[in-house]
C-alpha cells in the first residue's frame, strides 16, 4: 500500500491506472477506523481492481471547534488495517494544500439543507459536499462506498454528485454495529466501558420503532422513543421522516419508505443513528 500526500502526486497515480482501464473505487474517512469503514474498503476490494481510502479530519465540516481538536487520532494503526484489507493507495492530505485554489460552493440543498443534522450542525454539510467532492475530482472513482450511519450526508453527496454531474456511482452499505446493536463509530472511543454498554440501547428505542409502526401513528412513536432515550442519555432529536424526501412523517400512508433518525449525546459524545422503519 502507498501512502500519498500531494493531491497531484495522486492524480499521477490515477492517471496510470486508467490508462490501463483499471475499474477504481474509493472511500472517504476521517480516520479512527473500524469494521464500519473496513467493510466499505472490502467492498470497494471487491468490486474494482484498486482502491484508493482517504483519511482526512475535513476542519470545514466541523461546525464546533473543539469537536475538531477533540478528533481521535490513530493512524499508524489505520494503516495496518487498510494494508490488510489490500488497500492500494491511502490518501492523507494537508488541509491547507488540499484546499489551496479551490473554490468553495455555497449550495442550496432544500430540505435535506435545513432538518437533523443540517438543523443541528450549521454548516456541517456544506463542508462535506466541499471536501466529497474535491475528493471526487482528484480520484476520479468509478464506484465510492458511503455507509447508511450517516444516511443524511449520503443523500447530500447523491445531491451533489447530480448537481456536478460527476460520474461517480455512490454505492450504500449498511451500517455495521457491535453484538449489542452500538452503531460502529469512531467517537464511540471517548465513551466510558459502561456509557459504550448503555449506548447500545439507542438501537433497541429504533427497533421498537420498528415493531410498533402497526399499533402507533409515527408522532405516539417518536414521543414515546423520546421519552424512552431521555433516560439515557441527552437527545438532540429524534424523528420519523420520508428517507428520500426528509419530510417528516404524520401518517403512515404519507410515506413508502418511513426511517427513524436519532441523534443523542452521552458522556458529551454525540451518537448517530437511524433505521429503516418498513418491516
Ligand atoms: P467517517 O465518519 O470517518 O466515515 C467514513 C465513512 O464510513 C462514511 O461513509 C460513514 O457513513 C461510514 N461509516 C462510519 N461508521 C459506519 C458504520 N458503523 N457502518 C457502516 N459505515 C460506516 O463520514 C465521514 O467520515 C466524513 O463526513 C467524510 C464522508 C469522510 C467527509 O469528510
Amino acid at each position: 500500500m502507498e501512502r500519498i500526500e500531494i493531491k497531484e502526486k495522486l492524480k499521477e497515480a490515477i492517471q496510470i491506472w486508467e490508462s490501463k482501464n483499471y475499474k477504481i473505487g474509493f472511500v472517504a474517512t476521517m480516520g479512527v477506523l473500524h469494521e464500519g469503514h473496513l467493510e466499505l474498503v472490502r467492498r470497494s476490494m471487491l468490486e474494482n481492481d484498486k482502491t484508493v481510502c482517504s483519511i482526512f479530519v475535513n476542519p470545514l465540516q466541523f461546525n464546533k471547534k473543539e469537536d475538531l481538536d477533540n478528533y481521535p487520532n490513530t493512524l499508524e494503526k489505520d494503516f495496518e488495517l487498510l494494508r490488510k484489507a489490500g488497500c492500494h493507495i491511502v490518501f492523507t492530505p494537508e488541509a491547507e494544500a488540499f484546499y489551496d485554489g479551490v473554490k468553495i460552493k455555497k449550495y442550496d440543498f432544500g430540505l435535506l439543507g435545513t432538518v437533523m443534522e443540517a438543523q443541528y450542525r450549521p454548516g456541517h454539510f456544506e463542508g462535506v459536499a466541499a471536501v466529497v467532492k474535491e475528493l471526487f475530482l482528484t480520484v476520479i472513482p468509478d464506484k465510492a462506498y458511503f455507509g447508511e450511519k450517516d444516511f443524511q450526508q449520503l443523500a447530500i453527496i447523491k445531491w451533489v454528485v447530480k448537481l456536478e454531474n460527476i460520474p461517480v456511482q455512490i454505492i450504500t452499505c449498511k451500517t455495521v454495529r457491535t453484538e449489542s446493536g452500538l452503531a460502529l463509530s469512531s467517537r464511540n472511543l471517548r465513551l466510558s466501558v459502561e456509557g459504550r454498554m448503555g449506548a447500545s440501547s439507542i438501537y433497541d428505542v429504533l427497533n421498537f420503532c420498528r415493531n410498533n409502526t402497526s399499533i402507533f401513528d409515527p408522532q405516539a412513536i417518536v414521543d414515546m422513543a423520546i421519552s424512552k432515550l431521555a433516560q439515557g442519555f441527552e437527545v438532540e432529536y429524534f424523528e420519523i421522516a420520508d428517507e428520500e424526501t426528509f419530510e417528516r412523517i404524520e401518517n403512515w400512508e404519507e410515506s413508502k419508505h418511513p426511517r427513524a433518525f436519532v441523534v443523542v449525546l452521552l458522556e458529551g459524545v454525540r451518537l448517530i443513528d437511524n433505521l429503516s422503519l418498513n418491516p
